[in-house]
């Protein structure tokens, strides 16, 4: 869920609106606002469905100007995406309006204790459990909404970030968080609160993070943070990096296209600096030399697409460091009472870092001795927050639900991490070590010529395959987290039937799948880089031809042998073999985007789906 909050001399609404519009990729079941108009009462309004919905909604029933305001964009858990089960929540005879992000695990017992008070619910929400308790307190607590807020946080288990306001209280927003994402932007005579900086970027860049189990008070003149007991905590405001800009769509159809066309950008940004006088230095890193010296074995967590690019980056790192390396999902590893400990680092990747299920993974290792690091596009999140160490990926704000250039930044900074250990422990000749460099700092342009010649052509093929029902994909080694990168990416843009494997897999038992005319992607290896991988996947490229299947063939430009077995070649220029999954994935992620467009599908808001799930 995304939220927003505003206290200031002008209009909230616009304000509320604009900030909901950039975070609507973390929600977008349903939306509502609530306000403080100049008499001094509290105006709400929400509707299920998209943001333009409640735009709609306010054009035909318009409701009182006001300068304080809260807003939410919502991504369903405890009720369906209903007008009723929208937020904001009101209480306390509608003077209390609540939005929340999470999920309050003890909200039946709650509920349970309320009801037998006498109180009364109008939605199947958790968070109306908080709005009506909040109102409770309110009263218990002689009008004091900051104190109530307090005293609410303090009953609530589970996850959240809470927003309240009162119509007895003009100009004051009160938020908390715990174990979900609140930040303040601090403007001139005006505040702000939004679950990331996106929500108020466009009006100040300079912000402040609040931490864990803490909760924040903004008037238009200041801001208090303190924790749930009421002790004034420390907060250090920071500058974020990017501007408004940066997250609008500018000329481009819409937000994939533009995050795709930036993917040579986001490789160039995230290796910026990192690289001087032919070394990796990461200045993030100084001081941990002993740590990556002693660790014996790292754990990747991760979800989604960042766990595929976790999946390549175990490849470079074992091979240049010798340091074994696993992959699991993190809603797996945390459940599963996993061995880690003092001699193991946990590298966590998350594009948001919001990710309730990577957090979750990151708390339980750091909770079993492990150490933590951290690769994050966003700055000040949470996930980043809770770990020992941290290395951005620099490719700007991502907005598409589906991650593209955040991917390929991912593994970059994996890379540049491999590389910055393999230095440290001498795993790697200071020759072979450059030229690694080399073909990473090869990559902007490589992935440059993709969009450059491909591009066009692939999307025209996605269209002629708009029909199709089912798509398979097929890789080898770092071509493997490829195909499942490919298939996610077709699901989740196009809602096609897609699977990835391992092409040496297929033969037993995918290769069952197949029967005329199935379409299959295969990643093939370079045949002068990795020549036994190259043929073993010609191979399974005549095996699935043999039965019928239509093969797409993403390989190296020069690779002729190939050309007799594919129906179909989309080409990527030549790379050493770690380096060519960033190559190969941006066919595959103009692929999905080409197909989703033919079929006149949203690519930036795929249905059910959220950018960043703050939830388990
Ligand atoms: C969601 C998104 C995916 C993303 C995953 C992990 O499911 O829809 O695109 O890969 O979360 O997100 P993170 O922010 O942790 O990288």
């Amino acid at each position: 869920c995304g939220i927003v909050g505003y206290v200031g001399p002008r209009d909230s609404q616009d304000i509320l609106l604009a900030g909901l519009a950039r975070l609507e990729y973390r929600g977008y079941d349903s939306a509502g606002i609530a306000l403080i108009d100049g008499d001094g009462s509290l105006h709400s309004a929400k509707k299920a469905g998209k943001l333009a919905r409640l735009r709609d909604e306010l054009l035909s029933h318009p409701i009182a100007a006001g300068t304080t305001g809260i807003g939410h964009t919502r991504w369903a858990t405890h009720g369906g995406p209903t007008d009723v089960n929208a937020h904001p929540h009101l209480a306390d005879d509608d003077r209390l309006a609540v939005i929340h992000n999470g999920i309050i695990e003890n909200f039946a017992e709650l509920k349970a204790e309320l009801i037998a008070e006498g109180h009364a619910f109008r939605s199947e929400t958790d968070t109306e459990v908080a709005a009506v308790l909040l109102g409770r307190e309110y009263r218990a607590h002689g009008s004091d909404l900051v104190a109530a807020f307090r005293a609410v946080a303090r009953r609530l288990e589970g996850a959240f970030t809470l927003l309240a306001m009162h119509q007895d209280h003009p100009g004051l927003v009160v938020g908390a968080r715990r174990n979900s994402p609140l930040v303040i932007g601090l403007g001139d005579g005006e505040n702000f609160l939004g679950s990331d900086v996106a929500a108020f970027v466009e009006h100040t860049r300079r912000a402040v993070a609040i931490g864990q189990d803490q909760i924040v008070a903004i008037t238009p003149d200041g801001v208090t943070v303190t924790d749930f007991d009421g002790a004034e905590v420390e907060s250090s405001p920071f500058e974020v990096m990017w501007d408004a800009s940066a997250a609008e769509k500018g000329g481009w159809s819409s937000f994939m296209a533009k995050e795709v066309a930036e993917e040579p950008e986001a490789v160039a940004n995230t290796m910026r600096g990192r690289v001087q006088d032919g070394q990796i230095v990461i200045p993030e890193l100084d001081g941990m030399d002993e740590l990556f010296a002693g660790v014996s074995r790292i754990v990747i967590v991760a979800a989604g697409t960042a766990a595929y690019a976790g999946l390549v980056g175990k490849y470079a790192i074992e091979q240049w460091t010798r340091i074994p390396v696993e992959v699991e999902l993190a809603h797996e590893f945390r459940y599963r009472d996993p061995i880690v400990g003092p001699d193991t680092l946990v590298i966590s990747i998350s594009q948001s870092g919001e990710t309730m299920d990577t957090l979750m993974a990151v708390k339980e290792a750091a909770r079993l001795g492990a150490k933590t690091l951290s690769i994050c596009n966003t700055q000040g999140a949470t996930i980043p927050r809770e770990s020992d160490a941290i290395v951005y990926t620099h490719a700007g704000p991502e907005v598409a639900v589906a991650s593209t250039k955040a991917f390929v930044a991912q593994i970059t900074a994996l890379y540049l991490f491999a590389l910055h250990v393999a230095r440290i422990r001498g795993t790697l000749s200071p020759e072979t070590q450059a030229e690694q460099i080399a073909e990473l700092s090869a990559l902007p342009a490589k992935i440059q010529w993709v969009l450059d010649n491909e591009q066009e052509r692939i999307e025209q093929f996605a269209h002629w395959m708009a029909d199709t029902r089912s798509v398979l994909f097929l890789g080898r080694h770092v071509g493997y987290p490829i195909a499942l990168e490919g298939a996610l990416k077709l699901k989740e843009l196009s809602y096609i039937h897609a699977e990835g494997f391992a092409a040496g897999e297929l033969k037993h038992g995918p290769i069952a799948l197949i029967e005329p005319g199935q379409p299959v992607f295969v990643i093939v290896p370079s045949p002068s880089d990795s020549p036994v991988l190259h043929s073993k996947v010609v191979s399974n490229i005549q095996e699935i031809r043999a039965r019928g299947a239509r093969v797409i063939a993403i390989a190296e430009t020069g690779d002729a042998a190939v050309l007799p077995h594919a129906d179909e070649v989309l080409r990527v220029p030549l790379a050493a073999p770690l380096f060519a999954p960033i190559l190969a994935v941006v066919p595959l992620h103009i692929f999905a985007m080409g197909l989703a467009n033919a079929k006149g599908l949203d690519v930036d808001q795929p249905r059910n789906l959220a950018k960043s799930v703050t939830v388990e």
